[in-house]
C-alpha cells in the first residue's frame, strides 16, 4: 500500500518512526488497501509481484506484512516457505505454509523463530521506514538472505510529502524536501484520531542509505497506473500525477559481502 497511508510513532521518537500506533491503525489501512480503488491493488503490488518474479520453490520474507495477505498470496503461487513479521499482530489466519509472527522489523534476526533462518527474498513493501536504525535493519535482512538472495524495498517517493508539507505550511518545494525535523501526519482515509510522526528523508538519504548497507541497486522502477485503470479511476490518476507514487528497489548484497555459510536454508 502507498506509505501515504502509513503512520509511524509519536512526535519526538528518537531514531525514527516508531510503531505503536499500528495496533490501532491495522484494520483501518486494510480496509483502505482492500478497496478496489487502492493504489495498491492498481499499482503497487501488481508491480511488486512482477518484480519478485517466479517465487516457486523459493523462502520468502515478508518484513511489516501488514494481515499478512501478500506472503500468503506468494505462498499460493509455489513459495516453499514463506513467512510475515508484523509489530501489529493483526493477521488473517494463515493458510498451509505461511508463517505469521509478531515482531519488529528493526532486528529481524531477533524475532522468535527467524534466528539463524536464510530467505531467498525478503520484502520491505513499505515498512523499511519504520526501522529504529535503517542501515543496521538492512545489514541484518542482507546477512539473512541465501546466495542468489535479493531484497525488495518499496518506498513512497520523497517529495509525495514535501508537496504537501509545502502546501500545508505555504513554504517551497525545496525547503521541505531538504527538512530534517520529523514532522506530525494524520491520515484521513485510516484513522484520523491518530497522529503520527515521519522522518523526512531524500532520494540521496535513500540511496546512502543502501550503500551503508553493503547492499547495490539490481533495478530501480517507479510503477504507473495501467491506461486501462487510469480511466476507470481518473481520481487515483490525478493522486499518481501530483505525488509520483513510489519507488521500488531490487537490492543485492555488494560482491565481497557475500551471506554467513553457516546456517540452513529455510524450508
Ligand atoms: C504501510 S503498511 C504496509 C503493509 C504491507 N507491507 C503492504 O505492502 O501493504 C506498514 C506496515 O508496517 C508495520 N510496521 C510498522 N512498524 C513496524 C515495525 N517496527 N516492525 C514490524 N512491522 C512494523 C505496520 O504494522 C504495517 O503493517
Amino acid at each position: 500500500m502507498d506509505e501515504d497511508t502509513s503512520g509511524a510513532g509519536p512526535a519526538g521518537a528518537v531514531g525514527g518512526d516508531s510503531s505503536r500506533p499500528w495496533q490501532t491503525l491495522a484494520s483501518g489501512f486494510e480496509q483502505a488497501r482492500a478497496r478496489e480503488d487502492s493504489l495498491d491493488r492498481l499499482v503497487e503490488w501488481p508491480a511488486q509481484r512482477a518484480l519478485l518474479g517466479d517465487v516457486t520453490g523459493l523462502a520468502v520474507l515478508d518484513a511489516g506484512c501488514g494481515n499478512g495477505a501478500k506472503i500468503a498470496q506468494l505462498a499460493g503461487d509455489g513459495a516453499a516457505a514463506s513467512v510475515g513479521v508484523d509489530i501489529s499482530g493483526n493477521f488473517i489466519a494463515p493458510p498451509p505454509r505461511v508463517e505469521l509472527l509478531e515482531g519488529d522489523l528493526s532486528d529481524l534476526a531477533a524475532v522468535p523463530g527467524l534466528a539463524g533462518r536464510r530467505f531467498d527474498r525478503i520484502l520491505f513493501l513499505q515498512s523499511f521506514g519504520y526501522a529504529a536504525d535503517p542501515v543496521r535493519a538492512l545489514q541484518t535482512a542482507r546477512e539473512m538472505l541465501t546466495e542468489d538472495g535479493f531484497i525488495l524495498l518499496t518506498r513512497t517517493q520523497p517529495v509525495r510529502y514535501a508537496i504537501e508539507r509545502s502546501e500545508q505550511k505555504g513554504t517551497s518545494l525545496g525547503e521541505e524536501y531538504f527538512a530534517t525535523e520529523s514532522f506530525a501526519y494524520r491520515h484521513r482515509n485510516w484513522d484520523e484520531q491518530v497522529t503520527l510522526t515521519k522522518r523526512p528523508y531524500t532520494m540521496s538519504d535513500l540511496l546512502n542509505t543502501f550503500s551503508a548497507a553493503g547492499l547495490w541497486i539490481e533495478a530501480a522502477v517507479e510503477p504507473q497506473m495501467p491506461a486501462e485503470a487510469a480511466e476507470r479511476y481518473p481520481h487515483k490518476q490525478a493522486v499518481m500525477d501530483k505525488y509520483l507514487g513510489i519507488l521500488m528497489f531490487k537490492l543485492r548484497p555488494l560482491p565481497g559481502l557475500q551471506p554467513r555459510r553457516d546456517a540452513t536454508v529455510v524450508g
